[in-house]
């Protein structure tokens, strides 16, 4: 890399070409977030230092980074974090990167009526901790229950859950969340495994390569786990408590359809900030 490169937006935009060539999805911002991270600075100080000079050990890093990232290493794997609703969540891999899809979840919980404080929390499949965790920061008196069935999963979300300050509200433990017995809850939460089994291999590199199966795989029909979920959340939510499920966007009729059938009542299907249904809402009246 020649020396007129070594200035920050140059170098961000002759990857940015490299990165649209490998077929990346967003080409400029992946460049921006990965030379940020190397500066350690903010994306925006990137076009406030613009004229700022790279030091070689800089630009070396940089290239690493930019190399993995053409190969369609995911980028939250190469810098390590992603953020959510303000909040940054450790990323490691074997753990499924949390999406921003997933906000839509958390905001649809914290403006459900529960008509008195949420106590108690039950999440199944927490991966990286990102929606019980975000909730217990919202919910200051609420106490998470979540079981994931990766024990990797669990380990970080202990650790997200420290970097929160709400390790003390939260018990995490690795099970098979259909089998464990739970606390009587006012809210069960889950992004389930929705992606139908065939459909597996025909997703971007950076899921089906580095995103662990179990977090995807639905089943046949992709709504193997949300079926199977229905009994399990309905015995332990209190009346008038909420399931809430984030689904793909063409299961909304599916999954109103299997909550309705389970007995919940005021089911809605919400959709997502593009405007895709996303998520299902049901109250055990
Ligand atoms: C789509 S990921 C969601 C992770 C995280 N909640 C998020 O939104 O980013 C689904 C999670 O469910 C977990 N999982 C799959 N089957 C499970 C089961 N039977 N019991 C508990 N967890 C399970 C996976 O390990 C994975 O962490």
């Amino acid at each position: 890399m020649n020396t007129r490169l070594h200035n920050p937006l140059e170098l961000v935009r002759v990857t940015a070409e490299f990165f649209a060539d490998k077929g990346i999805a967003s080409p400029r911002l992946d460049a921006e977030l990965l030379l940020a991270h190397v500066l350690e600075i903010d994306r925006l100080q990137l076009y406030l230092q613009h004229d700022r000079p790279l030091v070689p050990s800089e630009v070396n890093a940089y290239r690493a980074l930019v190399r993995q990232r053409g190969q369609r290493v995911p980028l939250q794997h190469l810098t390590g974090e992603t953020t959510i609703l303000d909040h940054s969540f450790k990323v490691q891999p074997g753990v499924f990167i949390p999406r921003q899809e997933t906000e839509t979840l958390i905001e649809t919980c914290a403006g459900l009526e529960f008509g008195a404080e949420v106590r108690q929390i039950v999440e199944f499949g927490p991966g990286t901790g990102v929606i019980g965790l975000s909730l217990l920061v919202r919910w200051p008196q609420a106490r998470l229950f979540a079981v994931d069935l990766n024990e990797h999963a669990v380990r970080l979300s202990e650790e997200n859950a420290r970097r929160l300050e709400v390790d003390g509200r939260s018990e995490i433990i690795v099970g098979d969340a259909l089998q464990v017995e739970l606390p009587t809850c006012d809210l069960l939460v889950s992004n389930p495994p929705y992606v139908p089994a065939p459909a597996i291999g025909g997703l971007e590199p950076e899921v089906r390569e580095h995103d662990p199966h179990l977090a995807l795989d639905g089943g046949p029909d992709g709504l193997h786990f949300i079926r199977a979920m229905v009994d399990p959340a309905m015995a332990a939510l209190r009346t008038g408590g909420w399931i809430a499920l984030e689904h793909g966007d063409d299961q909304g009729d599916d999954v109103a359809a299997i909550l309705g059938a389970g007995g919940f009542a005021d089911v809605a299907i919400l959709p997502d900030l593009s405007g895709r249904p996303r998520v299902a809402v049901g109250r055990k009246a």
